[in-house]
């Protein structure tokens, strides 16, 4: 069975209360209910963790070393400047996917560039809490191919 960390950086744990015209109003836990009943049956076992704290995202990170398959992130702002978090995923040679509620490529410029996306398999953004069901299926698509 695969072991897939989902990850949820800072301000995530709002969702539901945090600007709903652009994330919507479902909540975090909503997500990871949606995510457990999606992927019943495709054989992974999900671990979640959020922080709004850089470095207890970087030990989870670390945590996940040889400890499971691959990771499934929205770094949340960390995306845009964390080094620090890009070095953590790329430490620990897990495949990574990068997921984003919003279509950060059509919001303000900051948001434009992600840290992360080079070091991912590939990210998806735009699609609300879908994108965490998309991600998951592109993450164990690429860990089973
Ligand atoms: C986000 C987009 C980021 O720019 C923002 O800082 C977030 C959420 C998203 O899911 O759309 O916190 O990662």
């Amino acid at each position: 069975m695969a072991k897939i960390i989902v990850i949820n950086g800072p301000n995530l744990n709002m969702l539901g209360i945090r600007e709903p015209e652009v994330y919507g109003s479902t909540t975090l836990k909503d997500i990871e209910q949606s995510l457990r009943k999606a992927s019943e049956d495709w054989d992974v076992e999900l671990d979640f963790f959020q922080s709004n704290h850089e470095g207890a995202l970087i030990d989870r990170i670390h945590g996940a070393f040889k400890q499971a398959d691959g990771i499934l992130i929205n770094p949340g702002a960390y995306t845009h400047y964390s080094y620090a978090l890009r070095d953590a995923l790329s430490a620990v040679d897990l495949p990574v996917v990068e997921v984003h509620l919003s279509n950060i490529h059509k919001r303000e410029e900051f948001r434009h560039v992600s840290v992360i996306a080079p070091i991912a398999i590939g990210q998806i953004a735009g699609f609300g809490y879908a994108g965490y069901e998309l991600g998951l299926r592109a993450l164990l698509n690429h860990i089973r191919n």
